[in-house]
């Protein structure tokens, strides 16, 4: 399997690195020229699952690569929007039965399969964690993997096929309920990644701030209810993404705690990839996350104030209009959230 991977940041350089140094057949693409020079020297790559190296045999931007270099998977590592805007750039190099794999957080894959159909677009999304020290130079920050799934759901032998393919490389687990998998960490993206960076704080220290257990209910809640309302069961992850009290309506009470807690021991002092973003000034992906939820709400008619208002804040924060700070979350509830 030929495989080009678009985007050699910290999760594509990671995948890169490894990918080639087991010896699969991976070809990359940068944004600029600049960083396609310093990768030519080698990548290398640390921390969970050992050390390893590997000069890649080709690395271009993506224009540079032409029309008879085919190949039959390119797995994109870009940010969201930066996926959106690159793919049609893309499907000529695909083979006739060559895939896009996106493996962003929230819902790419259907986005591209809308715009190039279900036959051209994988689903993914990535419990790896990793991270970069310089171009060419990675850290893996946990055992995670990635997952890949058919859109409609389902087994099927090309996903199958994917995972064989970078075996001894990365763990690549498949799943028959991607739309699940998706929506599962989607939920948590929505309330601990967003919440958190608008509070400039983690999960554990915003939760104990005024306002930041009600925020953290109504968006998980809301994004919950537009999940199963648009006819996806979210796909249980690490924990259970159905609170205790939910068929009830009172996502309150021990039981509850006991499963904050619990996303608390998993997620609980992770500093949110979003403040990082905030802090490097650049763009987000929260018209992926929460924007996403707000909009799919909206357009079924479902409530969806808090993920709207925490979207409008996150814009002002990318704006320069506000900062992030635990005011943020009072300011929330206050501003029609
Ligand atoms: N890192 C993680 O641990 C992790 C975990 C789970 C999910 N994710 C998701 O995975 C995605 C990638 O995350 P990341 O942390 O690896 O981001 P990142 O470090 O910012 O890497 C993205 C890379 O894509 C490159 N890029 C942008 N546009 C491109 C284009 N048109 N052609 C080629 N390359 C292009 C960027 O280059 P420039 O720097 O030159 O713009 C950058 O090197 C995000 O959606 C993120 O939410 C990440």
């Amino acid at each position: 399997m030929r495989i080009l991977i678009v985007g050699i940041g910290a999760l594509g350089g990671t995948i890169a690195a490894r990918a080639l140094n087991a010896g699969v057949d991976v070809c990359l693409a940068t944004r600029t020229e600049a960083s396609a020079k310093i990768l030519r020297a080698g990548l290398k790559v640390s921390g969970v699952g050992g050390e390893a190296r590997a000069v890649p045999p080709r690395v271009a931007v993506i224009e540079d690569y032409e029309s008879r270099e085919k190949f039959d998977l390119i797995l994109l590592a870009t940010k969201a929007h930066d996926a959106l805007e690159s793919a049609p750039a893309l499907t000529h190099l695909l083979t006739p039965r060559g895939l896009l794999w996106p493996i962003q957080n929230g819902v790419v894959a259907q986005m591209l399969a809308a715009r190039f159909g279900r036959g051209r677009v994988v689903g993914g999304l990535s419990n790896l964690g990793a991270t970069m020290v310089e171009p060419g130079v990675y850290e893996q920050r946990n055992a995670g993997h990635l997952l890949i799934g058919e859109l409609a759901g389902g087994p099927s032998e090309r996903v199958e096929s994917i995972a064989q393919a970078l075996k001894g490389a990365i763990d690549v687990r498949t799943t028959a309920n991607l739309r699940g998998a998706i929506w599962a960490k989607l939920l948590l993206n929505c309330s601990v990644t967003t919440i958190g960076a608008m509070a400039g704080r983690t999960m554990r220290q915003y939760l104990i701030l005024p306002g930041g257990g009600e925020v953290f209910r109504r968006a998980y809640d809301e994004a919950l209810a537009v999940a199963l309302g648009t006819g996806t069961q979210p796909e249980r992850m690490i924990v259970d993404p159905m609170p205790p009290g939910w068929k009830e309506r009172r996502t309150t009470g021990k039981d509850y705690d006991g499963w904050i807690n619990q996303i608390l021991g998993v997620y609980g002092d992770l500093k949110p990839s979003m403040l990082q973003d905030f802090e490097r000034v650049r763009r987000t992906e929260i018209d992926f996350i929460n924007g996403y939820v707000a909009q799919l709400g909206a357009d079924h008619a479902l409530p969806v104030s808090m993920n709207a208002a925490i979207t409008r804040m996150v814009h002002a924060i990318e704006n320069g209009a506000v900062h992030p700070n635990p005011a943020r979350l009072v300011e929330l509830i206050g501003n029609g959230g």
